[in-house]
Parts: structure tokens; C-alpha cells; sequence
């Protein structure tokens, strides 16, 4: 086969690398996207981790397994009631890989429509010449390109000596397709995945009990969120064991067994009929062959950048998960957009300080910006405004009344610094505060903004009020 010339190739077409694939284009480069991802069929499933294992999907069988809890515990005080509510658990899981596929789809028209050319397959350096880097997909030297960006992703991390089988010991993988909700379910690890995934499986009949290493819970959260949190997690059954050290773990036909000490040392043993271990993930270079090139990696395996987002190789470029930085796709969206323009000779920028977080669960819990505990620790002095939803008419006209938003802001400018929500459409509410820390807003910008009534977002403005202690409905 003959090489194929390219401006710009992306290896890896998840939202870091199709998102860049896409910018380049738009730019007009000539470029390509090399992704392997198979779907059930082997053919090409674009999206990476986010679309097929991840975001997506997870979202699905969020909002599956929302519509049933609600259905077997909300609807009544509204007037619903139904006999005999059953899941389908297999109809559901259809459901969620139909609306992963409309994703890759999406993506493969994407592709088309801005004249990116794709190749399914696994890319890899070959070498360099004349300015040019050499890449193959499956093996085969097929494409030369000038610029190279590389958004290999991440992999999940397994517990040292316990691989995945994703039968009884799960990664994110084999937790979205689980063929029936188990009667007890394990999760080591009570970070996003397993608050995520701990909760759609609980929702539907499993008993979930969550592991957690670090003596605190959801450590990086604000604080006050955190304990919120708990509360309500612990309210709705999830049973959340901290500052555990997991020992050995055995898994027969019928299930799993994991030997742990708990916080006070004490032995104990928990068996579970599948076990989820979301412990973190690991930045993904396998088979990219960087030796060839002399692509330089850190002591964790994640491709090193610097703040731009360029490698030790001219013209090399890395993104999203597989280099520093949150492991979220929107950030690795940014760093794709910007290292196109970059590529172009434009200014791309991504902001750090303001990447949102969201965890999807119910009540969902988004921030932006600093915590409480960052702001005592650096020292620097703030004030504080906080708003339950319980004081707002949307929320109790909803029904779902649980949590507050907090906002952040510096004692002396009012500038804000960081927002912190835990409640109803906290994801849709954030989005609000990223644009006001984007414009430098002070508190007072935000409490002077006429908001809808009754809307959800009037939280955020009376928790703005509330840092010049001066709310209106509280
Ligand atoms: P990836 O999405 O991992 O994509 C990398 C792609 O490169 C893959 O398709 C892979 O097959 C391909 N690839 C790798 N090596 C090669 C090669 N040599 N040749 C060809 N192709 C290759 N983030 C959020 O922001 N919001 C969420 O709600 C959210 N939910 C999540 C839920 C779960 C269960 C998980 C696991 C993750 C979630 N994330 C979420 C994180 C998000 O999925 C990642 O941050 C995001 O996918 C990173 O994008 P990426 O492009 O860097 O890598
Ligand atoms: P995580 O980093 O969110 O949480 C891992 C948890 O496991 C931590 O609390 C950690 O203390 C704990 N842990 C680590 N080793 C342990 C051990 N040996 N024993 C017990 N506990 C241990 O990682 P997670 O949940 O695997 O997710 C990976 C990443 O995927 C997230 O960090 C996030 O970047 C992304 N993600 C984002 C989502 C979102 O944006 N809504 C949803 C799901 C994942």
C-alpha cells in the first residue's frame, strides 16, 4: 500500500482526538483520525472511552435506572401509581447501547462532513524523515503526516493481582453490562465511577457496598458538599466503608470475596456476586511504539507536555487522558480544539482553573473553581454564600429539594472563586458559574442578573446574595 501524506493525523478518535480531528480540518489541514475501537460487530466504534464505555453509556443506564426508582418511589406523591413495575434489565442495556451508537454514527458523519479522512485500526509510530512522521494502522506504513497529536485515552487500573474478568471482577467495561441487577454488589474505590455505577445498580435491587481507601470521603470535593453527600448516599443505602485497606480478593463461579481491614484494622470479609474496582484510571500507550520516535513518557506512562500540550518531539502533540491534568472528556474536547488552532499558528487556549466536574448522581454534584478547604489552606481570605433548594419554588414544585449551591468569593474583590452545587440539574446549573469565573464576574454580577421564575438557577443567584448576606427567599 502506498503512503498517504496528511497535514495533521490524530491517533485515537476519542473526544480529545476527534474533537482535534474535526478543529484541524475546519482549519483547512489536510487531515486523518486513526481510531481502533471495534464495535460488536468489529466494525469502527469513534467516541473512545467516553462514547462507548464511559459518559455515554453510563449516562443511559443513569437516567434508566432514575425513571424506575422514581417510578417505584416518587411518582406516588404526585398522584401515579402503577402495580407491578418491573425492569427489563436486557431492554435497558439495549437501550444504552442504541444510544452509544448513535453517537459513533454522529461521529463517522462528523468525520465525512469535514473531509477528515478515518482509518479503523491501531496506529503507531514508525519513525521519522524529512521532517515527517511515519505512522501505520494495523502494522502497515500507511500514512505520513507533519503534525502528529496523539489521544490514546486512558485504561481503568486493576488492583495488583486481581486482573478483570469482567464477569465477577469489573471494570467500567463489564459494570455497564451487567445482565441482571445483582443481589449484592461490590465497589472498591467511592470516587466517580463508583458513586456513578453504584448507584444505577442500586436503584435497581442490588444491595452496594462501596470500599474507599482514603479516610475521607470524596476528598476532593468541597467539604460541605462532601458531607451533604454522604448524608444522602448513606440515606439511600449505599453503604460507603472509608479509610479501608482491601486485602485479598477471590472470585469462584458463583462470586467474589474480598478480605479488607476497616478503618480500625479490623479483619473483615466481603462477599459480593460481582465486584466493581474503580480505583483511578492509567494514561494508554500500548502498541503505539513511541521507542520509534523517542516520544517521552512519565513515571505513571502518560505522555509528557507542557502547558500547551507539546511533547519532547517537534510537531507532536498529546491530549486528554493520556497526558496531565483531569481525566474528563470536555477537557480533553479543549486541549484538542486548542492544539488544532496552535497548529495553525493561533492562540489556543484552555483555562484549568475553570474546568467544571460533574458526578451524575441523584443528587448530582457539580463544581467549578476552588473548595473551601483550598481557599483556608492557601490562606486566602473569601466569604461565603450558600442557598438550600428546599427555598426554592422550582425545586419543591419538582419535588426534589435535597442539597445547596455555595459561592465563593474573595473577601475583597468579590471576585469569585469557586461554586459548589449539590442537588437537581446541578450539571446544567455550573454552566452558569463557569461563564461568570470566565469573565472575572464578582458575586454581585450574578446577584444583580435577573434569573427566571421559577427556575432552578435562582439558587445560584440568591447564593450569591447569600455571600453579601442579603438573600431575598431564605
Ligand atoms: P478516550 O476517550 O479514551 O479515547 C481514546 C481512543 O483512542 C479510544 O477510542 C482508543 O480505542 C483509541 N486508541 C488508543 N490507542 C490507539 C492506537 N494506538 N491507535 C488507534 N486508536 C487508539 N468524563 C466526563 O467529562 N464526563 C463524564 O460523565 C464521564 N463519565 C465517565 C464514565 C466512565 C464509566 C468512564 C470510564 C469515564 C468517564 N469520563 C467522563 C471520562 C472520559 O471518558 C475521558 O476523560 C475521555 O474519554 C478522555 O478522552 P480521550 O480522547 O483522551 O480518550
Ligand atoms: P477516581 O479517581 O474518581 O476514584 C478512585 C477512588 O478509588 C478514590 O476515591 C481513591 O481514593 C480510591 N482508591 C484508589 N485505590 C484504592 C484502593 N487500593 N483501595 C480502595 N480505594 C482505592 O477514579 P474512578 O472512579 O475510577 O474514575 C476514573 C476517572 O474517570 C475519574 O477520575 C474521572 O476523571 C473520570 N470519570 C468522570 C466522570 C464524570 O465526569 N462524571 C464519571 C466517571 C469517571
Amino acid at each position: 500500500m502506498s503512503t498517504q501524506q496528511f497535514d495533521v493525523v490524530v491517533i485515537g478518535g476519542g473526544p480529545g482526538g476527534y474533537i482535534a480531528a474535526i478543529r484541524a480540518a475546519q482549519l483547512g489541514f489536510n487531515t486523518a483520525c486513526i481510531d481502533e475501537w471495534k464495535n460488536d460487530k468489529g466494525g469502527p466504534a469513534p467516541g473512545g472511552t467516553c462514547t462507548n464505555v464511559g459518559c455515554i453509556p453510563s449516562k443511559a443506564l443513569l437516567q434508566s435506572s432514575e425513571h424506575y426508582e422514581h417510578l417505584n418511589h416518587h411518582f406516588a406523591e404526585h398522584g401515579i401509581t402503577a402495580d407491578n413495575v418491573q425492569i427489563d434489565v436486557a431492554k435497558m442495556l439495549a437501550r444504552k447501547d442504541t444510544v452509544v451508537k448513535q453517537n459513533n454514527d454522529g461521529i463517522l458523519y462528523l468525520f465525512k462532513k469535514n473531509k477528515v479522512s478515518f482509518f479503523h485500526g491501531r496506529g503507531a509510530f514508525v519513525g521519522a524523515k524529512d521532517g515527517l512522521y511515519e505512522i501505520s494502522v494495523n502494522g502497515t506504513p500507511t500514512l505520513a503526516a507533519k503534525h502528529v497529536v496523539v489521544a490514546t485515552g486512558s485504561n481503568a487500573r486493576a488492583l495488583p493481582g486481581t486482573p478483570f474478568d469482567e464477569d465477577k471482577v469489573l471494570s467500567n467495561d463489564g459494570a455497564l453490562r451487567i445482565g441482571a441487577a445483582p443481589k449484592k454488589l461490590g465497589v472498591i474505590g467511592a470516587g466517580v465511577i463508583g458513586l456513578e455505577m453504584g448507584s444505577v445498580w442500586r436503584r435497581l435491587g442490588a444491595e452496594v457496598t462501596v470500599l474507599e481507601g482514603m479516610p475521607t470521603f470524596l476528598a476532593a470535593v468541597d467539604e460541605g458538599v462532601a458531607k451533604e453527600a454522604a448524608k444522602v448516599f448513606k440515606k439511600q443505602g449505599l453503604d460507603i466503608q472509608l479509610g479501608v485497606k482491601i486485602g485479598e480478593i477471590k472470585t469462584s463461579k458463583t462470586g467474589v470475596t474480598v478480605a479488607y481491614a476497616d478503618a480500625k484494622g479490623e479483619a473483615k470479609t466481603l462477599a459480593v456476586d460481582k465486584l466493581i474496582v474503580s480505583i483511578g484510571r492509567v494514561p494508554n500507550t500500548i502498541g503505539l511504539n513511541v521507542e520509534a520516535v523517542g516520544l517521552k513518557l512519565d513515571e505513571r506512562g502518560a505522555i509528557v507536555v507542557d502547558a500547551d500540550c507539546k511533547t519532547n518531539l517537534p510537531n507532536v502533540w498529546a491530549v486528554g487522558d493520556v497526558v496531565r491534568g483531569p481525566m474528563l472528556a470536555h477537557k480533553a474536547e479543549e486541549e484538542g480544539v486548542a492544539v488544532a488552532e496552535r497548529i495553525a499558528g493561533q492562540h489556543g487556549h484552555v483555562d484549568f482553573d475553570i474546568i467544571p466536574w460533574v458526578i451524575y448522581t441523584s443528587p448530582e454534584i457539580a463544581w467549578v473553581g476552588k473548595t473551601e478547604q483550598q481557599l483556608k489552606a492557601e490562606g486566602r481570605a473569601y466569604k461565603a454564600g450558600q442557598f438550600p433548594f428546599m427555598a426554592n419554588g422550582r425545586a419543591r414544585a419538582l419535588g426534589d429539594t435535597t442539597g445547596f449551591v455555595k459561592m465563593l468569593a474573595d473577601a475583597k474583590t468579590d471576585e469569585i472563586l469557586g461554586v459548589h452545587i449539590i442537588g437537581p440539574f446541578a450539571s446544567e446549573l455550573v454552566a452558569e458559574c463557569v461563564v461568570a469565573m470566565a469573565f472575572k464576574a464578582s458575586s454581585e454580577d450574578i446577584a444583580r442578573i435577573c434569573h427566571a421564575h421559577p427556575s432552578l438557577s435562582e439558587s445560584t443567584k440568591e447564593a450569591a446574595l447569600a455571600v453579601d448576606k442579603r438573600t431575598l427567599n431564605f
